[in-house]
């Protein structure tokens, strides 16, 4: 694998070129000007010095007075005084005159700064190369242009401070590049050690591994990315035992009525069968064929609902014409049922819906109403509009939803009768999910005596807003 390929590799890299990066601009700027710095004040030193200096030589005949002045203006000076006689102007020819350094002169005597004071007449500075050593150099012409004083100092001092930080810089960059290398690689290897538990727990999620939760120590991106990987396995893990609560649930259903079929199939094929009980075994099978085709109708809308494939529309719809229609509907079984059933519709109610679902969302809840109270129980459909919305509701007097069972009723399969209860525990369900998905909702509302189910939807634009003078006064 190319090594480069790592994240951790890669940023190694990167703090690496950046610490040599910086190294070379300190070495390409600062070190350069640094020793730029120096000379030139050393330059300007000897360029002030030199007029005062020149103030304090002795006449060119007192030649006796030279070494010592010469001695003390070197030190006073702290450089080499050399004074030059002009021997022609034309071509311009210089020799030493006098010179601090008793050695020799033989290295000053063609000196570039000294000529071109004399050529120039005026003060000229400026560094030279003796002898493979720097020098800074003032000269200045003195009496009329026939002599120039010249002052020379060695920069080895200045150049030698200049190359120790050079090489400080140099050792301080190198360790500082092994440190950030270090670091680097370390950090890296931790941080590529964080991505591959990452990525492991990614692999065990997505194999369906919900077990195990995510290691989320820590308070980086790399932490907020392992939260929200912890969140999305727990999602997984809730939406991954709804479904198989769902599946165990629906085949169970299932298999009940077929069980059922099955059994009442073998009686039928007995031939000594009188004929009331074969009637009454086929009717009895026909209300199990009924719960099957029902079952698998809701459970078909329950996966079409899961799978985001169920549309509705949202136009008007007269949920008073709507209500009557229910009743009407109904009015046979709850005639069979012994259950009072009436349509009490209440003024204007157009609500933005989906008619077909509304009309579902009715039957799921009047059925409820005639199945699940006692015989003789009245049932009322209404339809009205109120401030939060346009309302169709199914109200009955029967006992209402025993404690606990009204956060329950709209999930998949509850039933609050428990296992004895005939249907199957979805029509709630369906009925909450299609209202949502219509933008309304259900409201449930449970006690003995009145037990109303309230879809409450949008009203359609233009409908009759709610009549604010039958709103309740308010108490002073
Ligand atoms: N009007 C009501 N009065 C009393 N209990 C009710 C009423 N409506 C619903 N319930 C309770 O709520 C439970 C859930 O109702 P839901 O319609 O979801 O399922 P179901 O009627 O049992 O079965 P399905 O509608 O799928 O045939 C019912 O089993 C019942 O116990
Ligand atoms: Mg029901």
């Amino acid at each position: 694998m190319n090594p480069l390929r790592s994240v951790g590799a890669r940023l190694t890299l990167a703090v690496a070129l950046l610490v040599a990066g910086a190294l070379g601009v300190v070495y390409a700027i600062v070190v350069p000007s640094l020793e730029h710095n120096l000379v030139g004040a050393k330059v300007d030193q000897l360029s002030r010095v030199a007029p005062l200096i020149s103030k304090q030589l002795p006449g060119p005949t007192q030649l006796s007075l030279w070494p010592d002045a010469l001695d003390s203006l070197s030190t006073s000076a702290n450089s080499r005084v050399v004074v030059y006689q002009a021997l022609s102007a034309n071509p311009p020819s210089l020799t030493v005159f006098q010179d601090s350094s008793r050695i020799s002169s033989k290295d000053v005597q063609d000196d570039r700064i000294a000529r071109r004071a004399f050529v120039t007449g005026k003060p000229a500075t400026g560094t030279v190369t003796r002898n493979e050593a720097r020098y800074a150099e003032a000269a200045l012409p003195l009496g009329n242009g026939n002599y120039v004083l010249l002052l020379s100092a060695p920069l080895h001092d200045s150049l030698g401070n200049v190359h120790l930080v050079q090489r400080r810089v140099l050792a301080a960059g190198l360790l500082a590049l092994v440190a950030a290398l270090l670091l680097g690689y370390g950090a890296a290897t931790v941080f590529a050690r964080r991505i591959r538990r990452l990525e492991r727990a990614a692999e065990r999620i997505a194999g369906g591994d919900f077990g195990e939760p995510v290691d989320v120590s820590g308070s980086d991106e790399l932490a907020e990315l392992a939260v929200a990987f912890e969140r999305m396995r727990v999602q997984l893990a809730q939406l991954d035992s709804a479904r198989r609560a769902f599946i165990a649930n629906a085949s169970h259903e299932l298999r009940t009525p077929i069980f059922s079929l099955a059994g009442f199939l073998e009686l039928l094929a007995d031939e000594e069968l009188d004929e009331p009980t074969r009637r009454e075994f086929l009717e009895t099978m026909r209300g199990q064929v009924d719960r099957l085709s029902k079952l698998t109708v809701d459970l078909l809308d329950l996966s079409r609902l899961d799978a985001g494939r169920l549309r509705v529309e949202r136009e008007p719809v007269d949920m008073a014409r709507l209500a009557q229609d229910l009743a009407g509907e109904f009015a046979a079984v709850a005639q069979t049922s012994g259950h009072p059933l009436e349509a009490v519709p209440e003024g204007e109610a157009l609500a933005l819906a989906d008619q077909q679902r509304a009309l579902q969302i009715g039957r799921i809840l009047i059925d409820n109403a005639l199945v699940h109270t006692p015989a003789g129980t009245r049932v009322v459909v209404r339809a009205l509009t109120r401030p939060e919305g346009v309302v169709l509701a199914v109200e009955d007097g029967g006992p209402g939803l025993p404690d606990g069972a009204a956060e329950r009723v709209f999930e998949r399969f509850y039933r609050a009768e428990g296992p004895r209860a005939t249907g199957s525990g979805l029509g709630l369900a369906i009925a909450w999910e299609l209202a949502t998905l219509m933008g309304g909702t259900i409201e449930l509302e449970s006690r003995p005596g009145l037990t109303a189910f309230r879809l409450v939807l949008d009203p359609a634009p233009g409908a009759a807003p709610f009549p604010r003078e039958n709103e309740p006064a308010a108490v002073a």
